[in-house]
């Protein structure tokens, strides 16, 4: 008996440490820092004393208002009401216990990715044009709302699109499959249309303010697609260790939002012939544009090819903890489902 209250009260304070993990950067007027400069910080995104923590001093001093003074000031604070930043294995074991699985509406890709979309990760879904990467995308925005396995409790989800495909009225034959409601299904999606990749970027800054608010509300995030506009605002040679540093910031920001609200980011990306290839009898000469940093960034890539009619092959790119294999699913009116034959 006396060893079932110890594990209670073992989970209660696990229940307390998930609290920590959204400390409000307000806290911090008890350290000395006026509310005029913690607004700034929220306007740019930096709502949580993890966020600080996050974030380097020298885009702290970018802020508009925020000197280099005022960030020493502030860095100090932080450090001081959060913690280091350590762990024991056994408490960070404990955090990992908070990440869900957003199901795909194919059982066989769930499988693949072993139960689903990952939360506090970036998951990346590459391939020719008709692979269904956006079809997926709409999926995902319905199916994150269900109750999933493993006491998932569903939740709302943002969409940045980059390319104008997003479409509501494509969720409407989701939900049914589902049978959910399409007013309160399309309530839960908060959409936004990114224009250039500086706009991608700041839209990140209100996602990132927009989770605070509503701690635990948002449980995914999807970018459709994530270098459709790179491509566009960086287009010659000389310009391309540029788009890589702006895309390397983009991705990082994407995995602390991850990290720090619990959310999955999913992210579709394009393909392009690769030059050096026909050098090296590789039997796909296609693979995804981004380089290494997105290769990097992203925790799991799949890529996506054409089968036979409505079907289609995903197979693991490159994950740390799943083996290579492939899946096919198919494309349906009702989303994404598993293939008939
Ligand atoms: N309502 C629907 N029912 C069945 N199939 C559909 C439906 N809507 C679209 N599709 C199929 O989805 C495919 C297009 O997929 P999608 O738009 O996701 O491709 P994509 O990978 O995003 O391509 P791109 O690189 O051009 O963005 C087409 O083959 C189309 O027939
Ligand atoms: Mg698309």
């Amino acid at each position: 008996m006396m060893q079932q209250d110890q594990v209670v009260e073992e989970q209660l304070q696990n229940e307390d440490d998930d609290d920590s993990f959204f400390q409000d950067i307000d806290m911090l007027q008890n350290q000395g820092i006026n509310a005029a400069d913690l607004k700034k910080l929220k306007s740019a995104g930096i709502c949580t004393i993890r966020g600080i923590q996050m974030t380097t001093r020298k885009r702290l001093c970018n802020i508009k208002g925020i000197s280099e003074a005022k960030m020493d000031k502030i860095k100090e604070a932080a450090a001081k009401l959060g913690d280091a930043g350590f762990m024991t294995a056994l408490e960070y074991s404990d955090r990992r216990k908070t990440v869900f699985k957003i199901q795909t509406g194919s059982s066989e890709l769930d499988k693949l990715l072993g139960n689903g979309i990952e939360s506090m990760a970036i998951t990346e879904a590459f391939g020719e044009f008709r692979t269904g990467k956006t079809q997926l995308s709409h999926t995902l925005c319905v199916s994150c709302q269900l109750p999933g396995p493993g006491g998932y409790s569903g939740g709302k989800v943002v969409f940045i699109d980059t390319e104008n495909t997003f479409r509501p009225d494509r969720l409407k034959p989701i939900a049914d499959r589902f049978n959910l409601d399409h007013e309160a299904m399309l309530d839960n999606v908060l959409y936004a249309r990114a224009y250039t990749s500086e706009h991608q970027m700041e839209l990140l800054d209100y996602v990132a303010a927009k989770f605070h608010e509503e701690p635990g509300v948002f449980k995914l995030l999807i970018v459709d697609s994530i270098m459709a506009l790179f491509r566009v605002d960086f287009s010659g040679r000389g310009e391309l260790a540029d788009r890589q540093q702006k895309l390397a910031q983009m991705l990082s920001r994407l995995q602390k939002i991850s990290e720090e609200y619990n959310v999955a980011v999913f992210v579709t990306n394009q393909m392009t012939a690769d030059p050096g290839a026909t050098m090296s009898f590789q039997a796909d000469p296609k693979k995804p544009i981004g380089g290494n940093i997105l290769a990097h960034a992203s925790t799991t890539r799949i890529s996506l090819r054409k089968g036979r009619g409505e079907n289609r092959i995903a197979k693991i790119y490159d994950s740390p903890d799943m083996p290579e294999s492939e899946a096919t699913f198919a494309i349906s009116n009702g989303g994404i489902c598993d293939a008939k034959d």
